[in-house]
């Protein structure tokens, strides 16, 4: 009886921890996550994916960007990365915004941020192809 009850508060304990651990886990987006959602046409209800207008993300590069104020679209100009996107929700993909806390949101918001890292790395990675190309030319 002792070892079953230590084994149910191994469980119980163990459970707790992980529910702590993913609860810690919801503080911050998942950029692939994000990415799912937005190549998903019923991600938010609706019937379009973001990726049907913004394919692999091309044109929002900018948009994570940190000295960014101001985000537009079709329907108007925001303050907020969240509302920018959840304006292209409603407007573009006909589904439902979501909470711009919710998970959901960081997941997108991670990914979008994630556009504008790929970027800069294939600028970094532009110079030394370009000077190998020059090399194999003389
Ligand atoms: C019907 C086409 C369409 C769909 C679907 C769509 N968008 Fe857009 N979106 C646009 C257009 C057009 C703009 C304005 C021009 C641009 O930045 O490409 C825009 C702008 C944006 C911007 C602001 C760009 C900036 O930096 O100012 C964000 C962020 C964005 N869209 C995210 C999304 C997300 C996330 C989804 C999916 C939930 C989505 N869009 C779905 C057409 C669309």
């Amino acid at each position: 009886m002792k070892i079953l009850k230590a084994v149910v508060m191994a469980v119980i304990v163990s459970g707790f921890l992980f529910s702590l651990a993913s609860a810690g886990g919801k503080m911050k987006g998942d950029a692939e996550k994000g990415r799912a959602l937005f190549n998903d046409p019923k991600a938010f209800g609706g019937s379009v994916s973001c990726s049907s207008c913004h394919p692999d993300g091309k044109g929002l590069e900018k948009s994570g960007m940190k000295d960014k104020k101001e985000w537009t679209n079709p329907v108007g100009t925001f303050k907020s990365l969240e509302e920018a996107i959840n304006a292209c929700i409603t407007a573009a993909n006909k589904g439902q915004a979501i909470d711009v806390k919710s998970q959901e949101m960081m997941d997108m918001v991670a990914y979008i941020k994630s556009l504008g890292m790929k970027m800069e790395k294939e600028m970094k990675q532009e110079i030394p192809m370009e000077m190998k190309e020059k090399k194999s030319g003389y």
